[in-house]
């Protein structure tokens, strides 16, 4: 994703895969060619994130000429909607059946949260209405802007493109997370001290990322911080008040 004002844009894999897939779109709209024809890996992503729920809720492998088949799941609300046909693959749900909610498994923040969800549901739409912890934004919902950031299994994620059902059994941490009781982790105090922020929407992202780049490179230098925070955009572009708290996080005594 390239974004002028985003200093810390130096991924250019993220880049050109984002732009990759938006050419091959737009190329192809632009030969008139009919979406029914296109490649399956050309659907747009909420097409694609409805089938791998689908997938994720059933255990089915779907390929060309394959149906979308879907079981009954115990417990919950359920959805119907009306199969569509691309390219002999059957999205949706068929005639007669219906998606309901699974239950699953998250360690959110240290606490086992057993939580009803569909199958098409994000990680951060489940952390946000599910579990009211708003504290993790979503701002773009297409993997490009990193405000929804949250460590899965320690590991930085968009948890806009994460389905909540294919995560049971991880461990979460959001920004709820991060302080102990009302005593604020090192990355928090570092943002507030150095006014990492302006409107604050994006600074639960950088700080989660943040914090998993302390913990796997507790010294890095301006390139490397530049490097891992380069997938979270600042709309307000506070990013030399960022780059300084970071900096700061890194040279606070260790705890
Ligand atoms: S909201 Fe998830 S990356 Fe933008
Ligand atoms: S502080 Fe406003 S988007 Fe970053």
């Amino acid at each position: 994703m390239a974004d002028g004002n985003n200093l810390f844009d130096e991924d250019p894999q993220k880049t050109s895969k984002s732009e990759k897939s938006e050419k091959t779109t737009n190329d192809q709209q632009k030969q008139g060619q009919p979406e029914g024809e296109r490649s399956p890996w050309s659907l747009s992503r909420r097409r694609l994130i409805a089938g791998a729920g689908a997938v994720a809720a059933t255990g089915v492998v779907v390929g060309t000429g394959a149906t979308v088949a879907v079981e009954k799941l115990g417990g919950g609300s359920s959805n119907k909607s009306t199969p569509t046909q691309s390219n002999g693959v059957t999205y949706g749900v068929p005639s007669g059946e219906s998606v309901t909610a699974s239950v699953v498994r998250l360690n959110v923040n240290g606490v086992d949260q057993f939580v009803s969800v569909m199958p098409n549901q994000s990680l951060a739409e489940v952390l946000r209405e599910n579990l009211g912890l708003t504290g993790t934004k979503t701002g773009c919902d297409r993997s490009e802007c990193g405000a929804c950031t949250v460590l899965v299994d320690g590991v930085p994620h968009n948890s806009c493109s994460l389905l909540a059902i294919r995560e049971d059994g991880k461990s979460i941490i959001t920004v709820e997370g991060l302080a102990q009781g009302t005593t604020l982790s090192t990355v928090q105090k570092a943002f507030m001290d150095n006014m990492g922020y302006q409107c604050g929407f994006c600074t639960s992202g950088q700080m989660l990322q943040a914090t998993a780049l302390l913990k796997s490179n507790p010294n890095p230098d301006e390139a490397a911080i530049r490097h891992a925070l380069s997938g979270n955009l600042c709309k307000c572009a506070a990013y030399p008040n960022i780059l300084a708290s970071v900096q700061a996080a890194a040279k606070a005594p260790k705890a």
